[in-house]
């Protein structure tokens, strides 16, 4: 069993706050719980990703960080990375593109020699009226949000299984956390191609898990509720969308994308080595069906 790390462990407490705009999450306080280890992260450079990202470059970890567009936000990642003492570089790749995935992990094992943790974050919506949708709305949402975890996590698992546990380096041979969503257990009209997908990762992480867990390879997946980020803007930007949101999220605040990271750090770490095959639902209680409370 891994030693146990507390020190630091612990957030203060925020403020109560609930306008739209102001963040009410706690600050991210991490130690350097992954040192030495190695970290992809794709979609990293905007949102939960570009947290997740900066949170495992505190926690200790080199950190690629996977973007599709805007070199400029993938950059400045970069830097907020290195600040806090670890290496990084950005990678252009599409991970619905099965070859510039094989060069992405190719790059990486060149740069950083292995991966110890992937973080399959990379997602996007293309809503639309069931009726209405376009196969073209429907099969990049498949290929971005399933397709892409699919081969990032192949990618990941062969170089685990071709490398195994370093003991100095982890207890496990590597940790893939699935960036999921509530919505792969909340169903959401209008939005049939994110939610499709979603419910595939939740299956994906559970197979992947069970097949590769004897290998020492820990899969699990996080399933953000609503967290404050650009997916999401028209769901919290003006109080009465902000208010309406309310109505969903007991906690009663808007999550931040570094409460999704603090997650992934402790997944991404032996503090959770006997952790398999789980989805953490990070959400303020989105999932206790809050219309409950009061009625059924
Ligand atoms: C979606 C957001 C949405 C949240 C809660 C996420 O997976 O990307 O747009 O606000 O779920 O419904």
């Amino acid at each position: 069993m891994p030693g146990l790390v507390f020190k630091d462990w612990c957030v203060p407490m925020s403020s109560t706050a609930t306008s739209s705009s102001q963040s009410t999450a706690p600050a991210v306080t991490v130690h350097r719980l992954l040192a030495g280890q190695k970290a992809l992260v794709t979609g990293a450079n905007s949102g939960i990703g570009k947290a997740v990202a900066i949170a495992l470059g505190q926690a200790g970890a080199d950190v690629v960080v996977n973007y599709v567009a805007d070199d400029a936000a993938a950059g400045a990642v970069v830097e907020e990375i290195e600040k806090s003492g670890s290496k990084a570089y950005a990678h252009q790749a599409d991970v619905s593109s099965e070859d510039q995935v094989a060069a992405m992990f190719a790059r990486m094992k060149q740069e950083f020699g292995t991966i110890d943790i992937l973080v399959s974050n990379a997602g996007l919506q293309r809503d639309s009226a069931f009726h209405e949708m376009t196969l073209a709305q429907w099969s990049k949402v498949l290929d971005v949000n399933l397709t892409g975890q699919f081969l990032c996590a192949r990618e990941a698992v062969r170089e685990f299984l071709r490398r195994g546990v370093v003991p100095s380096v982890s207890s496990a041979a590597g940790k893939i956390i699935c960036m999921s969503s509530v919505h792969q257990q909340i169903p959401w009209a209008g939005h049939a191609n994110y939610a499709a997908s979603k419910g595939g990762i939740k299956l994906l992480m559970e197979s992947l898990a069970q097949e590769v867990a004897l290998k020492r390879i820990r899969v699990n997946a996080i399933a953000p509720g609503a967290i404050r980020t650009p997916i999401n803007t028209e769901a919290w930007n003006t109080k009465a969308a902000y208010d309406e949101l309310m109505k969903l999220v007991p906690y009663g605040r808007i999550g931040e994308p570094e409460d999704i990271a603090r997650a992934a750090v402790w997944l991404a770490s032996d503090n959770s080595d006997y952790v398999v095959g789980t989805t953490l639902f990070v959400d303020g209680g989105m999932t206790l069906y809050p219309g409950f409370a009061t009625g059924g």
